[in-house]
């Protein structure tokens, strides 16, 4: 059986190498890896398979940055000459980024059967073009691997036949238990003077929080306020730096007053900086669920998010984007730690091998 597995962002890196790691060494399985190239940083992209130790990918197809129709476009077309050159059985994409549809859509059309990593998860946000790519990867997926209860009822929603729906866990924590189990070095915390359980950790890069100036002076004026009590470690995402490269000089001192900048950080250290935070302020899908997973506080600074588990169960606050909302939801969550929490159930660090498994599996019955 030939599999093709597919990345193309940072997060999806995260996510496809646990499986990649186990179907490169599944007998019977011809395993390709395929990056699109849609990230292509050494930070963003390279120093993240080192720390995974995931050899790098088959075939790039350099797709690099533009506007949503252009990456998801390069990808379906430059991905689809792949699919006849390799003939797989299988195409396993992960998570909701732009690559994530390409390639899924590339696959459906191709008449290859899809396996999507992560489905099911929804904001309700029909704004977010990660959305709309969720949505469109379920619908196409033949295999439906979940992480939790919520997902399993979402897609039951919108008509997905339950026997294509598997709940696995989730395999970003499979690669954060790898990562962090590994003897650690000294890290950025470190390098900056800063002491473990003594920062605050904050990540921004969604495009309604970081393209338009002024929104996102306004998030980094209720994180100016935090800095205050606190000092604040931002490792900055590339389109949030080129935004900021705008400012004035004269006015830049007074917006990073007790903030860290710093440039995006390999996947094991930023691990570490999150493990080691006093709280985290983010608008990543990924950290909510990392912060949940390791008990620290998180404040999202979105209008919604996709995992409620998070909420729920996790440490997560959904703050929305105004200075009041952000300097409320730091208050609670600085006030969070000894709350109850929990770590959703097959968040275990175990997921890869299910969704082996369960492809194994379909491709037996097919
Ligand atoms: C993409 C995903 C988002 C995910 C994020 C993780 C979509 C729709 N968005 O957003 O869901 O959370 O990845 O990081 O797919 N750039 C670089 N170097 C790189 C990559 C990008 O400098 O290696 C710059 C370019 O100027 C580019 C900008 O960052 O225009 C944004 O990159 P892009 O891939 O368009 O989207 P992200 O914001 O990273």
């Amino acid at each position: 059986m030939r599999v093709i597995s597919v990345v193309g962002t940072r997060p999806n890196i995260v996510k496809i190498a646990p499986v990649a790691r186990l179907l490169r060494g599944t007998p019977g399985v011809d395993h390709l890896l395929v990056h699109t190239g849609q990230h292509y940083d050494t930070e963003m992209s390279d120093s993240i398979f080192e720390d995974l130790e995931l050899s790098q990918a088959e075939v790039n197809l350099g797709t690099g940055s533009g506007t949503h129709a252009e990456q998801t476009a390069t990808v379906l077309m430059r991905f689809e000459q792949v699919l006849h050159r390799t003939k797989p059985d299988w195409v396993i994409v992960a998570g909701d980024v732009n690559s994530t549809l390409g390639c899924a859509l590339a696959a459906a059309q191709a008449e290859v059967r899809v396996a999507h990593v992560e489905a099911g998860l929804r904001s309700f946000d029909w704004r977010m073009p990660e959305e709309v790519n969720r949505v469109l990867t379920d619908r196409i997926a033949a295999l439906l691997f979940t992480h939790c209860e919520d997902a399993d009822q979402n897609l039951a929603r919108e008509g997905i036949p339950s026997d294509r729906v598997h709940r696995v866990g989730n395999v970003m924590i499979d690669s954060l238990v790898e990562v962090l189990r590994r003897p650690g070095r000294a890290g950025i915390v470190q390098g900056l003077g800063l002491r473990p359980g003594e920062y605050a950790l904050l990540t921004l890069h969604r495009p309604e929080n970081v393209d338009d100036l002024p929104t996102l002076l306004r998030i980094l004026g209720a994180v100016r306020e935090l800095a205050t009590q606190i000092p604040v470690i931002f490792p900055m995402h590339p389109r949030t730096a080129c935004r900021l490269d705008s400012v004035p000089a004269s006015e830049a001192s007074r917006i990073w007053r007790g903030i860290h900048r710093t440039r995006p950080l390999g996947y094991r250290d930023f691990l570490k900086a999150v493990q080691e935070a006093a709280l985290v302020v983010t608008d990543s899908g990924g950290v909510q669920e990392e912060t949940t997973y390791l008990g620290i506080p998180c404040v999202t600074v979105r209008e919604n998010t996709e995992r409620p588990i998070t909420v729920r169960l996790g440490t997560n606050v959904v703050a929305g984007t105004s200075l009041e909302g952000i300097r409320q939801a730091c208050r609670q969550a600085r006030e969070a730690r000894g709350w109850s929490r929990e770590i959703p159930p097959l968040w275990d660090g175990k997921a890869a091998p299910r969704i082996v498994e369960h492809l194994l599996r379909a491709a037996d019955r097919a």
